[in-house]
């Protein structure tokens, strides 16, 4: 697995690609199984995550086939993956419940472990499963659905994302009308069903607290691109208010960022929506209080690269994380580099300083990555990041490249 050196950097200047979002391909991946037909992503990110569901996917008999910036998947004929790991592997795998519970009237997969960032329960899945009819049965480690789906009302006890993803897949093919109240609003929600409309699935709603799905007996192939990933521009955006400079987002989307623009306004960095994507210029000086929430509340993935950025702010910067349990890991990793961190259960204070060194750390999670690799873009000397764990390739595709393109002094070395 990879390791990342990272030097002391000037102000990023330059442009940078916002690639595909992986949270929105994930889910549509999973949603290509509703069907016979032919299913086209176009330009999917080049992410482990991605090819890890790309066999998963496999294994449960889909055809998959990557070439020219496109990803077929034709799931005509397909099964149960038999192999428990496959599923474990990734968390996302959940995700193919729905789906194939749906398309096949039984779907059996491993009780996801819990991740680094916390328990990452499915109870609300399982819960609105349930309410369509499945049979619910628990053995071995994993859990068995079977039953033909019926439209109903769920009410989800939070707005869970993978919750409101996998039930709004598994409904397009129920009997009958399905209403998910407390349902997630993020833009990978309302991007998955744009997508299952254009396969002939009967949705009103994305984007909203209460979807409706009117089942329909099948669904055709389609051609789709997903939208962009707001998490790495949001990250990108994060690696210029630390550095100070001027980045250009190509592809980055204001409309799904407002929460994180509004916080590095008010941190001094200046912001302008073009139509072609963000320009982002300035450092950010000042300190800022930030609550994860659900979306469009600040996203719970820029907590972690925001905490690099209010290290090197004035003033006391303070974070309240209400989504996971256990997301504050890299602040440890960030007091490592020099940084003033206190946490206490779910709130971080941060001390701006102002200078870091370089140190050896490691990635604890995917975000917690890329905040190190932020925080060492304006540390003294040499950082090294231990990225053992695969976690920064899992969501960011080629974050090396990207930064070294616009002044970055990142490399990225496999170890044996
Ligand atoms: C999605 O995870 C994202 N992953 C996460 O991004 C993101 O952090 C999260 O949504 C919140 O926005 C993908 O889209 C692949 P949730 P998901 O279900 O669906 C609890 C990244 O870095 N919960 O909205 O798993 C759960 O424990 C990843 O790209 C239950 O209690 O998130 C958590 O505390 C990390 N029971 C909270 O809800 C359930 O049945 C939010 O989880 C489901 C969730």
């Amino acid at each position: 697995m990879a390791h990342y050196a990272v030097r002391e950097s000037p102000p990023l200047r330059g442009e940078i690609p916002i690639s595909t979002s992986k949270n929105a391909v994930l889910p549509i991946m999973c949603g290509a199984l509703l069907t016979r037909g032919d299913v086209r992503i176009e330009n999917p990110p080049d992410l482990t995550d991605v090819t890890t569901l790309c066999s998963l996917l496999e294994a449960c008999g889909a055809r998959i086939h990557r070439e020219n910036g496109a990803l077929d998947i034709g799931a005509k004929d397909f099964k149960n993956p038999q192999d428990e790991e496959d599923v474990r592997k990734m968390r996302a795998s959940v995700l193919v419940l729905g789906p194939l519970l749906a398309r096949l009237g039984e779907a059996r997969i491993p009780l996801p472990g819990g991740c680094a960032i916390g328990q990452r329960p499915i109870d609300q899945h399982l819960k609105g499963m349930s309410a369509l009819g499945a049979k619910v049965h628990f053995d071995h480690g994993g859990v068995t659905l079977s039953g033909r789906l019926r439209g109903a009302t769920i009410y989800l006890d939070m707005p869970s994302v993978g919750a409101t993803e996998n039930l709004m897949m598994a409904a397009t093919l129920a009997d009958g009308t399905t209403r998910i109240e407390n349902a997630a609003k993020e833009p990978e929600i309302v991007d998955l069903a744009a997508f299952l409309t254009s396969m002939g699935a009967k949705i009103t709603g994305a984007g909203t607290s209460t979807i409706v799905i009117e089942g329909v007996c099948e669904l055709h192939g389609t051609t789709w691109k997903p939208i962009s990933d707001r998490v790495e521009a949001g990250t990108m955006a994060c690696a210029c208010a630390i550095t100070g400079g001027e980045l250009f987002l190509r592809g980055a989307r204001a409309d799904h960022l407002r929460s994180l623009l509004f916080k590095l306004s008010e941190a001094g960095v200046h912001i302008k929506d073009t139509p072609g994507g963000l320009l982002v210029f300035g450092r950010a000086k000042q300190p800022f209080e930030i609550r994860t929430m659900v979306y469009p509340g600040f996203p719970t993935d820029l907590q972690a690269p925001m905490m690099a950025v209010a290290c090197k702010t004035g003033g006391t910067s303070v974070f309240l994380e209400t989504i996971f349990e256990n997301r504050f890991m890299h602040a440890a990793e960030l007091q490592r580099l020099g940084a003033h961190i206190r946490v206490e259960n779910r709130v971080a204070v941060v001390e701006g300083t102002p200078y870091l060194t370089g140190a050896n750390v490691t990635a604890t999670d995917l975000r917690a990555g890329a905040a190190l690799i932020l925080a060492g873009l304006c540390a003294e000397g040499e950082t090294v990041i231990d990225d053992t764990g695969g976690h920064i390739g899992r969501g960011y595709e080629c974050i090396e490249e990207k930064l070294t393109a616009v002044g970055g002094n990142v490399k990225r070395m496999d170890q044996v």
